[in-house]
């Protein structure tokens, strides 16, 4: 089969296509035929070794795939070959095969495509277990998503909407990524890229500072986010950029003082993805024709 390899570190030149051996699937496991497989912001940032690296090169890129199974590993009672599946795969998504361990595999909806479908393994499961399972934003709250024309935020300024928050504010860099945020449901949509982007923040929250922050952004919007957090919020750290950053004596005073709290996705990444499976169940979520998603979500808590 073809497949995309990553051969080293150097960005998009060290990513090659090569003819190899097609994997078979555990016992465990599935074979899916790869249909549309998602390009994340974290395999960018692999293929110039600025992420963890599962191994050494070469290996095939890309976390998720979607598509069709052509074959069952010798235990797996819960799919059937035909079925459509998206799924976080073993053998990397950037092929013409790969397999994946049927338990966190989610059947794909109907109505859904395979490209909609390749951005919930990572993206979608992600914004879901950072709402459900880190950030827990109450009603009465306010919630800030970064990059949020990115497309975990995407996902997040969608949730929290359907969750229900007090007052949604998104960042992003561009009149076109502040349009489609307010579109999707964002209370507020600021351009950080603008020197007064924090003042409209204050504004937006009457001076109290945010709640809760979803922070991916790092660097200086990460540092000015932070000063923006109201007493006895939360900032939940989540980017693949946040993993070289170091917390300041200075940012480790404030939340000291101010009853704050850093949190982290869940560690449990599977556990996490098996709660977040029925959420995604024919019955309980919709993409509009436009490809966004709207309510009932039957089994959102
Ligand atoms: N912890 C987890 O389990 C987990 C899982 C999935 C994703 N993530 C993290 O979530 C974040 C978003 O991921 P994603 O897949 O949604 O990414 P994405 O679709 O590529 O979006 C990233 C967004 O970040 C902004 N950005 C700022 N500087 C950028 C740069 N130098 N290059 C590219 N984009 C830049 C862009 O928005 P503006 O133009 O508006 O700035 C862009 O829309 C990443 O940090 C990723 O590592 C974490």
């Amino acid at each position: 089969m073809k497949a995309i390899q990553l051969t080293g570190y150097k960005g998009f030149e060290s990513m090659q296509l090569f003819e190899v051996e097609k994997p078979k699937p555990a016992a465990n496991e599935v074979l899916l035929e790869v249909k549309a497989a998602g390009v994340n912001f974290a395999e960018l940032e692999l293929t110039k070794g600025r992420y963890r690296i599962p191994k050494e090169p070469p290996f095939i890129m890309g976390f998720e795939a979607a598509g069709v199974v052509v074959e069952l590993g010798a235990r797996v009672k819960n799919l059937k070959v035909g079925d459509r599946i998206t799924s976080l795969v073993s053998t990397g998504g950037y092929a013409e095969f790969a397999t994946a361990d049927a338990t966190v595999a989610i059947p794909i909806p109907e109505g859904i495509s395979f490209n909609e479908a390749a951005t919930i393994p990572v993206q979608g499961l992600s914004a879901y277990a950072l709402l459900k399972l880190a950030a827990k934003p109450q009603a009465s709250e306010t919630l800030l998503v970064q990059s949020a024309a990115g497309g975990v935020g995407l996902y997040l300024v969608q949730l929290a909407r359907i969750m229900g928050v007090r007052r949604l504010i998104a960042l992003a860099s561009s009149k076109e990524k502040l349009d489609v945020l307010t579109g999707l449901g964002a209370d507020v949509a600021i351009n950080y890229t603008t020197k007064q982007w924090t003042d409209q923040v204050r504004e937006a929250t009457e001076g109290k500072g945010v709640d809760v922050i979803l922070e991916s952004a790092s660097g200086e919007v990460g540092d000015q986010s932070f000063k923006l957090l109201a007493p006895f919020g939360r900032i939940v750290v989540f980017g693949a950029r946040n993993i070289h950053d170091t917390i300041s004596p200075e940012k480790v005073q404030q939340l000291i003082y101010k009853n704050q709290s850093v949190r982290e996705p869940s560690r449990h990444w599977r556990a996490a993805v098996r709660s977040a499976r029925s959420f995604w169940q024919p019955s309980a979520v919709r993409f509009s024709r436009r490809g966004t998603l709207s309510p009932p979500l039957a089994n959102w808590p």
